[in-house]
């Protein structure tokens, strides 16, 4: 799974579309690349509209405090997520460019 993030948009362009234009370019990205889920901290009802929920990481934990109704995923594969419990670590490994 990938951890995506931070998203912003320069204030005085927000409301035209740029934050979901580029959120639909790392989903679609991630999905070439053969990943099974995204995983973020953000707002729900703006990240709910790409898929993300909070149902999926009811079981996971990340390092350091976090705020679990803001901690989202979005399973690219069916089933990724089912089943996943505990700490957040990270994979070791860079993917190449
Ligand atoms: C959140 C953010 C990335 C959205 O980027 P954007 O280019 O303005 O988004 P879009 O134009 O694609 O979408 C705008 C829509 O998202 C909604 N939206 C924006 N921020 C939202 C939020 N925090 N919660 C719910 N909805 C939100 C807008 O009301 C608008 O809704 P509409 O389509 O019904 O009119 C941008 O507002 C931003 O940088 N905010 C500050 C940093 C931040 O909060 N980052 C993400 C959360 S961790």
């Amino acid at each position: 799974a990938l951890l995506l993030g931070p998203l912003a948009v320069d204030a005085a362009h927000e409301g035209k579309g740029i934050g979901s234009a580029l959120m639909r370019a790392a989903i679609g990205e991630a999905t070439r690349r053969g990943h099974g889920a995204i995983l973020l901290v953000g707002d729900a009802p703006y990240y709910e509209r790409f898929g993300f929920f909070a149902d999926k990481t009811q079981h996971l934990m990340m390092p350091g405090p976090f705020e679990r109704g803001r901690f989202l995923a979005l399973e690219l594969k069916s089933g990724w997520l089912e089943g996943a419990a505990g700490m957040l670590v990270a994979a070791g490994r860079r993917l190449s460019a």
